[in-house]
């Protein structure tokens, strides 16, 4: 990225013949001031000319890492503090005219965004121009988070092609030296009934098929969840945008967001031609539906955290109150996944025990070691099935579209653990496809506690963590590996079903729709009710 831009600077008086000795240094002390603060002073920036025309004096700066508003602003500060005190000459104003970014490779940005004035496009490089800047625009956030998303541009551009970062950390010992089965858990799953096809992503769980699903999640709740010390909340699941954009969602996974509108009115009699025509028509037209909305002021739960952040955002904490250590379980999340859905696996609403927790960096940190070593003994002893970790772009940067360079895996650091289990139907273990993520733990550093400004009251550092456990996936790998007869499950998932007796599967005259699927759910009967 290069940065070239005129700094015209107003001074309170005209420039005179005894003014020349102090205005050839007050430039030599601009130069100086330009480099300050970097090791390489090429990544500074330079005066490449100048010149005093009566009242003003107008300097042509280019600079590299150094950002032309700050470029401008210190040589206005260093003319302002040396003709000040040499020749007493104040500055008036400054303007920063026909300023440009260059940045390496094609970028794509808007013209409509503040301050753009043109772009020029080439193979390898962008140019933005810039409009003309005066002293309050130079100081505003916007210009720097403008200049922000420039430079994350450029990076972006550079790596485009490179695949995100994945980096094996553990795996299970082999388990199964010939698979208990090979069978595709989401197939028998949908044919003998247990689940029903409500829209592209979507499922209705049969209260056997929610049975399984809770089995899962409720030995997890109780095994790693609760004797970890947390308590249970209820997060609501539609967010305000304002939440998106803290969170950054908006800006990184706006492609794959259920947003919600609300109503324009609450007096009925003002739908009355739409409902009327739906009455007489028996058809709901979408774009007629939407003449009566309001603009999209909502999204649906996605990240399933972003509310514990809300609750504690503005909050003073102090010691007492940390660690903050809570779990929802109480609903969806929503992900719009385009391509790719697929049974129970991949879907667009889902199911999640979200887990989030708050405090300082080391408690934080102790909190993510204790699930960490929780999950492997659920994972091994538990359900007893094969799994593996891997240190991952954190999904805090991944869903906010933030481009960070991902560092090697360290334990104490911020950062992102999946975990995969494996699926012997998908093909063998070295089939990168045939491993499925069905959660993650993570810390966030302070990505979230920044934005929310939640503080601690003598102002040390806080950090959050959160870890999701996604049901769906969880119980469909476990049956992957498993199978659906309980002679092979481990005790504790066999006292379970001793202990709670499943619900009677759903059979009509007409459901199961196939015989394969009625033959399956007849299996499944005489494994589950002995
Ligand atoms: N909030 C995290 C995520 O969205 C964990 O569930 O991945
Ligand atoms: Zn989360």
């Amino acid at each position: 990225m290069r940065f070239k831009g005129v700094v015209r600077i107003e001074l309170s008086r005209s420039l005179n013949q005894d003014d020349s000795k102090a205005l050839e240094e007050a430039i030599r002390e601009v130069s100086l001031s330009l480099v300050k603060g970097f090791r390489d002073p090429e990544d500074g920036g330079r005066v490449l000319s100048w010149r005093s025309e009566d009242r003003f004096l107008v300097l042509e700066v280019e600079s590299r890492r150094l950002r032309i508003d700050e470029a401008a602003m210190r040589v206005r500060n260093s003319l302002e503090a040396s003709l000040g005190s040499s020749r007493r000459i104040g500055v008036r104003d400054i303007e920063l005219e026909s300023a440009l970014v260059e940045i390496d490779g094609e970028i794509r940005v808007s013209t409509k965004l503040p301050f753009v004035k043109s772009i020029e496009a080439g193979d390898k490089q962008t140019t933005i121009h810039l409009k003309t800047l005066g002293e309050k625009d130079l100081k505003k956030p916007i210009l720097l988070r403008l200049l922000r998303l420039l430079s994350e541009k450029e990076l972006k551009a550079g790596w485009r092609g490179k695949t995100e970062h994945w980096q094996l950390v553990k795996e299970s010992k082999i388990k199964f030296t010939t698979p208990i089965t090979m069978e595709d858990p989401n197939k028998i799953l949908e044919e003998a009934g247990l689940v029903k096809r409500f829209s592209i992503g979507q499922w209705l769980y049969t209260p056997l098929a929610t049975y399984l699903m809770n089995m899962v999640r409720e030995i997890f709740i109780r095994e790693v969840v609760i004797p970890l010390g947390f308590t249970e909340a209820v997060f609501p699941k539609m967010y305000p945008l304002e939440i998106g954009l803290k969170t950054g969602h908006l800006r990184g996974t706006i492609n794959s967001m259920v947003f919600a509108s609300l109503p324009k009115t609450y007096n009925i009699e003002e739908f009355e031609e739409l409902t009327d025509y739906m009455y007489v028509t028996n058809e709901a037209p979408p774009e007629e539906v939407g003449n009566y909305l309001r603009y999209p002021e909502y999204f649906l739960c996605y990240a399933q955290c972003e509310p514990f952040y809300w609750f504690f955002g503005g909050e003073l904490i102090d010691d007492a109150s940390i660690p903050v250590k809570w779990f929802d379980r109480s609903g969806p999340s929503f992900r719009w996944e385009s391509g790719g859905i697929y049974g129970l696996e991949r879907v667009i609403e889902f199911h999640r025990v979200e887990i989030v927790w708050l405090g300082r960096p080391e408690q934080v940190i102790q909190i993510r070691n204790e699930l960490l070593s929780e999950y492997e003994k659920f994972m091994d002893r538990v359900l007893d099935i094969e799994w593996r970790e891997a240190w991952v772009t954190p999904w805090y940067y991944e869903q906010s579209g933030a481009v960070e360079r991902v560092e090697e895996f360290n334990i104490d650091r911020p950062g992102t653990i999946d975990f995969e289990l494996w699926l012997p139907y998908r093909g063998p273990r070295e089939d990168r496809k045939a491993w499925l993520e069905v959660g993650n733990l993570s810390i966030h550093g302070t990505k979230f506690t920044e934005p929310f400004r939640i503080k601690h009251n003598r102002g040390e550092t806080l950090w959050t963590g959160c870890s999701g456990f996604g049901s769906q996936r969880w119980l469909t790998a476990f049956l992957a590996q498993r199978g659906f007869n309980p002679d092979n499950w481990p005790p504790k998932l066999r006292d379970y079903l001793n202990r709670n007796p499943p619900p009677e599967p759903v059979a009509t005259v007409t459901y199961p729709k196939t015989r394969t699927g009625r033959e399956e759910l007849e299996k499944l009967v005489k494994f589950l009710w002995r």
